[in-house]
C-alpha cells in the first residue's frame, strides 16, 4: 500500500531547522524558526512556567480526561488576558471556547468550524502570510484567496489595495484571516487607524475575521497587541480567534493553544462550543492537558503571573533593542529604508527584501540561516553578532 504514496515537498521552516542544526561553523547566526533565544543563545523554559511545573506536580491527583473543551479555567483565564477581564463580551455569553493543539490547532479547529457553517465560504489570506497558514486551513477544503498585504520592495503594508481587494472581491459570508499582531513573515501591524477602517469594512461587507493571534505580548505589549482583536470584538456580531501560549509562554511543544468563537447570541455560541467538542472528537477525541494546566497556575497565582508578565516584557524589550541594533548597523552602511523598517516592525520577524538567491548566499557563505523568502526571527540574533549579520546582510545585497 504505501508503495502509493510520493515523497513530500520540503517544509520551508523544518527544512532550515535541520540545515542549521547541521551547521557546525561556531559563528553561524541561526535566524530561522520562529524561537526567541535569550543573550545567551538559549531558550529555557520561563521561571514563572518552571514553578508552575513545580507546583502542579505536587497538585495533581489524576490523570483523567479533563473534557472535551479542555481546561475551562485554562480557557477562561486566557480569554481574559486577549480580550480584557472588563469585556462586554466575556461576560455576554456569546463566546464558545476550546483549548487547542496550538496555535495551529486553533486555527484548524476554526477553520473546520467555518467549514461546517459555510462550506462555500473562501478564506482570504494576506500575501504573504505565515506557510503553514495555507495548509493547515486549506486542509478543510474550504477555498483559499489571496488579498494584498505587504510590499517587499517598499517594506511596508500596502493597505489600500488591501482594503480595494477585499471591498471588490470578497463576497459575503466570506472568511478574512488577519494577523492580531507582530504579522508572520513581515512584522508590519496594522496601525490602530487601519485596524478601524478593516472593522467597518469587514462590518459593511458582512465578512467575518478570523484573528491568528500567536504572539501577543511581543509586539507593543500584551493589552497593546490585543487591540485589534478587541476593536472587531466590539464592532463586528460574530469572529473566530486562533490564539497561542508557543511563544509569549515558551511552552512551544507543549502545543497549547486557545480557539474562541464569538457568536451573535449565547443559544449560537452553545451550538458552536458543541461543534467545536464534535470536531476535536473526531480528530484527536480528547485535548492534552499540561500546557493547559500551567498557564492555568501561572494566571491564577498572582505572583507568578507578574512574574511571568515581567519575563514576556523581557523577552519584548529585548527584541526591540535587537532590532534596533540591527537597523544601526545597517543604517550606517547605507541600507536605510531596510533599516527602518526593522525598526518600525513588531514582534519576532521581518521580512527582508531579499531573493530568494540572496538567502542561499547568506546561508551557504556565511552560515546565516534566514527562510529564502527573506524573512529573519529577530529573536534568534544576539548582541555579539549583529555587527556580522549586517555585514553580511549587505554583503549579499
Ligand atoms: C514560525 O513561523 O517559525 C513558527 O510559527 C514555527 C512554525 O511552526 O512554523
Amino acid at each position: 500500500m504505501f508503495e502509493t504514496l510520493s515523497p513530500t515537498p520540503p517544509d520551508a521552516i523544518i527544512g532550515l531547522i535541520k540545515l542549521a542544526a547541521a551547521d557546525t561553523n561556531p559563528d553561524k547566526i541561526d535566524l530561522g524558526v520562529g524561537i526567541y533565544q535569550d543573550a545567551q543563545g538559549a531558550t529555557p523554559v520561563m521561571s514563572a512556567v518552571k514553578k508552575a511545573e513545580r507546583l502542579w506536580l505536587e497538585e495533581e491527583v489524576s490523570k483523567k480526561y479533563i473534557g472535551i473543551l479542555g481546561n475551562p479555567d485554562f480557557n477562561r483565564l486566557f480569554s481574559e488576558i486577549l480580550f480584557g477581564t472588563d469585556s462586554d463580551v466575556l461576560s455576554s455569553g456569546r463566546l464558545a471556547m476550546a483549548q487547542a493543539a496550538g496555535g495551529s490547532g486553533a486555527l484548524r479547529l476554526g477553520a473546520e468550524l467555518v467549514k461546517l457553517a459555510n462550506p462555500d465560504a473562501t478564506i482570504w489570506m494576506s500575501t504573504p502570510t505565515w506557510a503553514n497558514h495555507q495548509p493547515l486551513i486549506g486542509s478543510t477544503g474550504l477555498r483559499i484567496q489571496p488579498y494584498p498585504y505587504y510590499n517587499k520592495d517598499t517594506q511596508d503594508i500596502e493597505f489600500e489595495a488591501m482594503c480595494t481587494t477585499l471591498r471588490n472581491d470578497a463576497k459575503a459570508g466570506d472568511v478574512v484571516l488577519l494577523h492580531g499582531c507582530c504579522h508572520n513573515p513581515t512584522g508590519a501591524d496594522l496601525s490602530r487607524e487601519q485596524w478601524r477602517v478593516v472593522a467597518d469594512l469587514l462590518l459593511e461587507k458582512n465578512l467575518t475575521p478570523f484573528v491568528d493571534l500567536a504572539y501577543s505580548g511581543l509586539g507593543d505589549g500584551l493589552v497593546e497587541d490585543s487591540y485589534g482583536l478587541r476593536l472587531l470584538a466590539d464592532k463586528v456580531p460574530e469572529l473566530i480567534l486562533a490564539a497561542s501560549c508557543s511563544k509569549n509562554f515558551g511552552l512551544y511543544r507543549e502545543r497549547t493553544g486557545l480557539v474562541v468563537a464569538m457568536a451573535r447570541t449565547p443559544e449560537a455560541a452553545e451550538i458552536c462550543s458543541g461543534q467545536i467538542g464534535l470536531t476535536m472528537r473526531r480528530m484527536i477525541s480528547m485535548p492534552p492537558d499540561h500546557g493547559a494546566a500551567l498557564v492555568a497556575k501561572i494566571l491564577s497565582t498572582p505572583e507568578l503571573k507578574t512574574e511571568w508578565m515581567a519575563e514576556l516584557e523581557e523577552m519584548r524589550l529585548r527584541m526591540g533593542g535587537l532590532r534596533t541594533s540591527l537597523a544601526e548597523a545597517l543604517s550606517v552602511q547605507g541600507a536605510e529604508q531596510m533599516a527602518a523598517a526593522i525598526a518600525r516592525q513588531k514582534g519576532m520577524f521581518s521580512l527582508l527584501p531579499l531573493s530568494s538567491e540572496q538567502a542561499v548566499r547568506l546561508r551557504t557563505e556565511h552560515s546565516v540561516y534566514l527562510l529564502n523568502s527573506g524573512r529573519i526571527n529577530i529573536g534568534g540574533a544576539r548582541d555579539e553578532t549583529i555587527g556580522r549579520l549586517a555585514d553580511c546582510i549587505l554583503a549579499v545585497l
